[in-house]
């Protein structure tokens, strides 16, 4: 698939991350491109969910990590201590393995963002909390039951309802870490359908441990091993003639 390099929309140029003295990220460059999925695929703990985290400065909270080396993303780098923290969140949402919605109801969910952002025009909050709820493909299921706490939701609902939750902020990315882990089959189609919905205007990044999903859904996946990106490349290609013989051992079953 060619790619313009104007197109780049992250840039991630030889990154390092410490917890304390043990080194979980090795020199990883890497492009995301606009409009397209990435996968990240890897063993367990191989640096996958600290490797995304580090694109919205997620990992700031733990104590004596470092971060080093550069992620631009609009020319500014996301990793700088002058980076504006919350500008960078706004920018990159984040959907994670386990559904997180707040204990209030759906509208809250959707609406707090916008509202913490200074929004007091009733009128667009309502039509935006309609919109994020349609892009996530669950107005239908909810449009009845808005002042409804939102843990009542179903597992898949509750994650529909956080990638809604993200989209209300108008975001330009969107990471999602094993987002269908805890999902049955049908809430998992659902959300990977919406995925290559969203990606017709979102940038994204998606760490599986799902093969067929990455395969599914994106376009350009990275093998990453103990820290270090081994291989990046068009998914078909990493899937079907991988060029680094640890991705093709991976791929196999031989180890992970
Ligand atoms: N908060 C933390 N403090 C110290 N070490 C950590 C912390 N979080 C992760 N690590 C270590 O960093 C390495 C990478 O972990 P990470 O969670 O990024 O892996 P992963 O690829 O997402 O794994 P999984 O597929 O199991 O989610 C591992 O060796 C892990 O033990
Ligand atoms: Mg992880």
């Amino acid at each position: 698939m060619p790619v313009k390099n104007n197109d780049v929309r992250i840039k991630a140029e030889n990154v390092d991350f410490y917890y304390g003295t043990h080194k979980a990220i090795k020199n990883i460059s890497i492009d995301f491109y606009n409009d397209k999925v990435t996968a990240f695929i890897g063993p367990s703990g191989c640096g996958k969910s600290t490797f995304i985290r580090l694109l919205n400065r997620m990992n700031d909270l733990i104590a004596n990590a470092k971060a080093c080396g550069s992620i631009y993303l609009d020319g500014e780098n996301i990793l700088s201590p002058k980076a504006d923290v919350v500008k960078i969140r706004r920018k990159i949402g984040m959907v994670f393995q386990k559904p997180n919605p707040f204990p209030k109801s759906i509208w809250q969910n959707i609406s707090y963002g916008l509202e913490i952002q200074g929004e007091k025009d009733k009128k667009k909050i309502e039509a935006v909390v309609e919109d994020s709820l349609r892009k996530a493909a669950l107005w239908n299921e909810v449009k009845d039951r808005l002042r409804d706490n939102a843990l009542k939701l179903s597992g898949g609902q509750q994650q529909r309802l956080c990638i809604a939750r993200c989209l209300a902020v108008d975001p330009e990315v969107i990471l999602f870490d094993e987002p269908c882990a805890s999902l049955d089959p049908i809430s998992t189609n659902k959300i990977e359908d919406l995925i290559l919905e969203l990606k017709k205007n979102y940038t994204i990044a998606i760490v599986t441990h799902n093969m067929q999903q990455a395969a599914r859904v994106s376009d350009f996946t990275a093998f990453m091993y103990l820290g270090e990106l081994i291989e990046f490349g068009v998914t078909s290609q990493i899937f079907t003639v991988p060029k680094e013989k640890k991705t093709e051992e991976y791929l196999s079953g031989k180890f992970g």
